[in-house]
């Protein structure tokens, strides 16, 4: 049997719809893309392409997968974020486009030529950290993570956009052990699902993502409660911070920061009109 892109990616779609998985156009496309190793373009401009036996196979299997739930930037094995391309696996957070709010942020705080030394806590797939430093050719960066597997993750993709020089990858427990270093931003996008939400959720993130990246312990401020002290204490005086919340926690983040000193305190919605970021300064 020969099977061309157009039909490929009509008959993925079908399969994908009829396991109900959310968007089938766009998880066929991509989940295609990879596995006959062409462009969103091709697909378009050369739809009668023929795929090779191993290519269907792959596809096969690919499809397979997504229909067992398995998110497709697992399945391939990367995401794009803000303008960057990250490689990612099942030991990180999947980055996702509320995020790209923080570095909207600092990006808009922080103009190009300028040197700047940031902190991001649980740096994950490198996913704040490398996007701003890609950005910004005078800045520099930690990354800190408590999950070796996931530095490991952001010690490739550091590798991959040519930011080593620029970054180090540290294991730790937020800030601990980090001394009396101090920084010019710090952000962070910590894990703030309350546990007993977790269950509540998709199969992609519920069985899928690490918990490490997911629980935020009873009411999911946990982090909060620890990093707002400590995001004020490792910063200059004066500069900023950015930590992502969910939707609901506004309210509650924003005092932890007021009562840990910080000034200038204020909430930033994402493109969905939900509150996603809080920032302000020492
Ligand atoms: C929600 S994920 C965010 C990952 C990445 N910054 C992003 O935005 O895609 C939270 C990250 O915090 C890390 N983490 C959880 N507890 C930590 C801790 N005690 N110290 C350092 N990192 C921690 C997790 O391993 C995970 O990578």
């Amino acid at each position: 049997m020969t099977l061309t892109l157009v039909k490929a990616w009509n008959a993925a779609k079908d399969r994908l719809k009829n396991v109900q998985i959310d968007q089938p156009a766009i998880d066929a496309r991509l989940l295609l893309e990879v596995a006959a190793d062409v462009t969103r373009t091709d697909i378009i401009t050369d739809p009668y392409r023929v795929l090779t036996e191993a290519q269907m196979a792959t596809l096969d299997d690919f499809l397979n997968r997504r229909a067992r739930r398995e998110p497709v930037s697992h399945i391939i094995g990367r995401k794009g974020f803000w303008k960057i391309l990250l490689q990612v696996n099942k030991h990180v957070l999947t980055p996702r486009p509320e995020t790209e709010v923080i570095v909207d942020e600092v990006l808009k705080a922080f103009p190009e030529q300028i040197p700047f030394n940031m902190l991001d806590l649980g740096v994950g797939s490198g996913t704040i950290l490398l996007a701003v430093l890609a950005e910004r050719p005078a800045a520099k960066g930690l990354g800190i993570d408590v999950s070796e597997e996931a530095l490991a993750v952001a010690r490739e993709n550091a590798a991959n956009l040519d930011l080593s020089g620029r970054v180090a990858l540290l294991r730790g427990d937020w800030t601990n052990g980090l001394g009396d270093d101090s920084f010019d931003l710090v952000v962070s996008n910590p894990p703030y699902i309350a546990t007993h939400v977790i269950e509540t959720l998709e199969p992609e993130v519920r069985d899928h993502e690490p918990r490490l990246a997911l629980d935020g312990g009873p009411d999911g401020l946990d982090a909060y409660r620890f990093l707002a002290g400590e995001i004020l204490r490792v910063l200059k005086p004066g500069a900023m911070f950015a930590v992502e919340i969910g939707y609901d926690q506004s309210e509650a983040v924003e005092t932890l920061f007021r009562e840990a000193g910080a000034q200038n305190v204020r909430t930033i919605k994402d493109l969905s009109v939900n509150d996603r970021v809080v920032t302000g300064t020492k």
